[in-house]
């Protein structure tokens, strides 16, 4: 006789982890991210046709080989299974009016994991085909994403913010990872906080946002305790991903930083590099846990 079928093993996002393992209640500030389906793209009307006149930059793929990273066109691996999860809890709190979505990722301390995360996820969700997807570098003061990528350093936001002939369009690089691009985070000056908050920089975001309809866009930002320029950007964004290292990140110094990101209504909580297992797996084990159990 055949025995009946296991019943299907439930698979907590890191976003659900998170919130149980911080206690955040959804509808204060921070929230679980529904698990409901992703909605399809708006639709838009005439597809605007990608401004890029410069040539796509190689992604440096055994560089992000070597640090543990999503590698375009890889195998599937447990790491790409994780953000695959999280892509989804994006994409689906993207809201009713299916916006597109700008999101920041940042953290409470540095080397945390944003930048591992924001470039992970922006390759995860590159891979969509549906968006394109326009990853900005916003740590000002430590700015690794071209280096991360393998991409040269040029001009770049700041550079935009602070003078209105530069045309930030044309500081983005488009890649060779189809429907990827970055925008490098440019020059700083003694008024980076002060650029970002000004009413030029929503605007700035504003257009790059909509100059094409199915753009989306990540930032890498810098610590929020450390640098007064993530609080600044939250103003800006639909969604902020707080990236947690349980093993580092205290609790009180994770609630003072989600209080900076006031500016933004949906914060969400991605736990990083940490084990939840008995048997000690880490972020990034997740996938390979549920086949060996
Ligand atoms: N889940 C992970 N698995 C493996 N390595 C990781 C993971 N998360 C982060 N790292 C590594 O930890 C180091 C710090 O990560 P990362 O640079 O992304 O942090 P950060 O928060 O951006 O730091 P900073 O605040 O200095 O910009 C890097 O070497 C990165 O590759
Ligand atoms: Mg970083």
């Amino acid at each position: 006789m055949n025995s009946a079928p296991p019943p299907p093993r439930r698979r907590n996002s890191l976003l659900e982890r998170a919130v149980e393992r911080y206690g955040f209640q959804p509808g204060v500030g921070l929230r679980p991210g529904g698990s409901s389906p992703v909605s399809a793209p708006m639709a838009v009307a005439p597809e605007v046709a990608p401004v890029p006149a410069r040539a796509p930059e190689p992604i440096d793929r055994v560089r992000l080989a070597e640090r543990g990273m999503l590698v375009p066109g890889g195998a599937v691996s447990t790491l790409a299974e994780e953000f695959r999860l999280v892509k989804r809890q994006l994409l689906a709190a993207r809201g009713a009016g299916g916006r597109p979505l700008s999101v920041l990722v940042c953290s409470a301390h540095p080397d945390e994991g944003k930048t591992f995360c924001a470039v992970n996820l922006s390759l995860s969700l590159a891979a969509e085909r549906d968006w394109e997807v326009l990853l900005v570098d916003a740590d000002f003061a430590k700015p690794d994403v071209p280096d991360t990528l393998g991409l040269p350093a040029g001009p770049g936001l700041l550079d935009a913010l602070a003078d209105p002939s530069v045309d930030l369009e044309s500081c983005i690089i488009p890649t060779d990872v189809p429907h990827l691009s970055v925008l490098p985070a440019g020059t700083r000056s003694d008024s980076d906080t002060e650029l970002l908050a000004s009413e030029r920089a929503r605007a700035l975001l504003d257009r790059l946002e909509q100059a094409q309809p199915r753009r989306l866009m990540l930032f890498d930002s810098a610590p929020v305790l450390a640098a007064s320029t993530a609080s600044a950007l939250a103003e800006h964004v639909g969604q902020v991903l707080m990236v947690v290292r349980a093993d580092r990140t205290g609790e009180s110094d994770l609630r003072e930083a989600v209080a900076l990101l006031d500016g933004c209504e949906t914060v969400q909580l991605l736990l990083n590099a940490v084990s939840l297992q008995p048997r000690g797996h880490r972020f990034g084990s997740y996938y390979e846990a549920e086949e060996e159990a």
